[in-house]
Formats: C-alpha cells, structure tokens, sequence
C-alpha cells in the first residue's frame, strides 16, 4: 500500500499528534552532572574551556548538587583538582582530599546518587591514569591504587564509582576491595568502552589532567573499534559491573545502540567536554540554536539507547523541555 494511502505526514501535521506518537523522550531524572571540586579555593571559578561550567569549592558542589536535584537530575559525578600532585597520585585517596570533602558535603544536602570519577590522571604529576615504570603505565601496579581511592570515595559517602582509566581487571578488583572494606551495596559504573577521543580536550585543560609526555592510546581504546568495545562491554559486566559507560557518546552511537542490545545492566553513554564545547562555540557564532542542538544530541544518544547520560547539559533540560 504505497503512496498516496500511505502519507507518513499525517502523524505529523500537529505537535499534538507528533507527541502521541513520538518515540523517545528525555527525561532529566536519567541525566547526570560532573562537578568538578577543587581542593584550594583559589582555584575555583569559571572553566574557559567550558563555558557556563566552574571549578567549584566542596561547599559550593553541594549548592550545585542541590540546585540540579531541583532541576530533577539524577545524580551528579565528581571530577577532583588537588593542591599535591606526585608520581603516584597519593593525594587521591586523601580523606581530607576534594571529592571525599564534596561526598560528605553533597549527601548531607541532597537525596540523589553522588558518583566519583575513579582515575589517577587528576593527581599524578605525569598526567596519566596509572602509576608510570619505564615509561609506560603499569596495568597491574595501578590497580591497588585505584581500590583505595575507591574505597575512599566509599568511605566518604559516594554511592556510585567510575572507574575510568582503562586498566585491565579494575572492575573485579574494585569490586573486591569494596566488599572487603565493608562496602557491599556501593555500585559501579564502569567506563567500559572508553576511547583515546580527541574530544576530551576541554575537560584536561578544566582538570589540568592532560598527558604530560605522549598520549593515552596504550590504555584507552582505540577509537576505530567496534568489536573490541563490546568485548569490553562483557568483560566488565563479568567483572561485575553495575553500569557500563560508553564514551564519547556523540561519536560513538553505534557502540551505544549494540550496547543497549547485548548488556544486562543499564548502559550510560558520556556526552563529553568537546561534543559540548561544539554545541557551545557554535551558538556563540549565533548561527546555531544552543537548546535545539543540546536537546537534540541528547535525544540521538537517548534513541541510540542510552539508559542514562552523563551531560555537562543536565541541570539545563528540565527547563528547557518546559519552554
Ligand atoms: C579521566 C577522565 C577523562 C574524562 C572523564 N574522566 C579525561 C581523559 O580520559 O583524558 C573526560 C570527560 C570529558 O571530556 O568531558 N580519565
């Protein structure tokens, strides 16, 4: 039965019958905000890399993190910026450290889920995501570290942790640490399909976590595999994953959709620093509408079928699907 009986225009006609039959919605309540939590007050402010984004004071997170629950968003994720950095990324588990001091801060004022980034190259003096011995990253002597840093997060009050390092075995070794620790009922979201994008550019230069000697291909994948990601999608839901992550999200809608159609566990995608920077930089040309292009990307990743979204954009869709 082609044209003319069949019009697929006519479910079109009016936004009253474009919503009866629409297939996606977004809903804030899936979204998540990374705060980024600096350690000295001094280095708190405006992020140029990110604009409309701020460095902010353990305090001043909780404000955040209170203000996107109003917002409706379900959940922030903690990125922090010490005041010691060093080759083995010590202050990383420092109680007193900025995303333990925002944890306690965050669950005293707020209901939703405090995650914490789980990652070394924030606290290492080096810039990479694990300990460095002859001059590359040492899968197997990182990892010990990456469990007490997660237990710290634990200990702090953190409900979710993402490891997002990209070293072999995390996942089933944080896993173990955080049951031994007494942590049984703290989850993880694994960064399980994470590649060496080009678009995390923005977010080194927020983090000051860019690579201070070559790059990070030995350990995040590289981004032209397809299969490989969902080998690492399976290898973390055997680990024990409670999420997996795909990251970028934008670039990488095709791991999200086969993500969404083989994992167990709900399946997050990372709408990352430059994919939100592009949207941003575009708008500010005035040849693009920020809240339609924001609002769109979301719904492709959401289609794709991401169950939840990391997005520098959460605390800004309730109030845009208002308007
Ligand atoms: C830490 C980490 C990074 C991002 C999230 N966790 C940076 C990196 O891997 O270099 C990127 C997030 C973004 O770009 O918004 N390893």
């Amino acid at each position: 039965m082609p044209f003319p009986a069949v019009r697929p225009r006519r479910l079109r006609r009016t936004p009253a019958l474009r919503s009866l039959v629409r297939e996606t919605a977004l809903d804030p309540a899936q979204t998540i905000l990374p705060i980024f939590v600096v350690e000295d007050p001094a280095q708190a402010g405006p992020i140029t890399s990110l604009p409309g984004v701020s460095r902010v004071t353990a305090e001043d997170a909780a404000k955040l993190a209170a203000h996107a629950e109003s917002r409706g968003v379900g959940g922030v994720l903690l990125f922090g910026i010490p005041r010691r950095k060093d080759d083995r990324g010590s202050s990383a588990s420092d109680p007193a450290g900025p995303v333990q001091a925002a944890c306690r801060a965050i669950r005293a004022a707020v209901k939703i889920p405090v995650m914490t980034d789980v990652c070394l190259c924030e606290y290492t003096a080096h810039g990479h995501c694990g300990l460095v011995k002859a001059g590359t990253v040492d899968n197997d002597a990182t990892l010990p570290l990456l469990c007490e840093m997660a237990v710290s997060h634990a200990a702090a009050g953190a409900e979710v942790v993402a490891p997002s390092d990209m070293m072999d075995g995390r996942v089933a070794a944080i896993r173990a640490a955080l049951d031994a620790a007494g942590f049984p009922e703290v989850a993880i979201m694994a960064y399980s399909a994470k590649s060496a994008s080009a678009f995390y550019g923005p977010f080194r230069e927020a983090a000051g976590s860019a690579p201070g000697f070559g790059d990070r291909r030995g350990y995040q994948m590289d981004p032209a595999n397809f299969r490989e990601a969902l080998r690492e999608i399976d290898l973390d839901v055997a680990e024990g994953a409670d999420l997996v992550m795909v990251k970028p999200a934008g670039p990488c809608l095709d791991i999200v959709a086969a993500a969404a159609a083989r994992s167990p566990v709900p399946v997050a995608a990372y709408q990352v620093s430059g994919e939100y920077l592009m949207i941003k930089a575009g708008a500010a040309t005035g040849h693009l509408d920020e809240r339609s292009c924001a609002l769109e990307s979301l719904l492709a990743i959401r289609r794709a079928g991401a169950r939840v979204i990391i997005t520098y954009y959460a605390d800004r869709i309730a109030e845009w699907l208002e308007a």
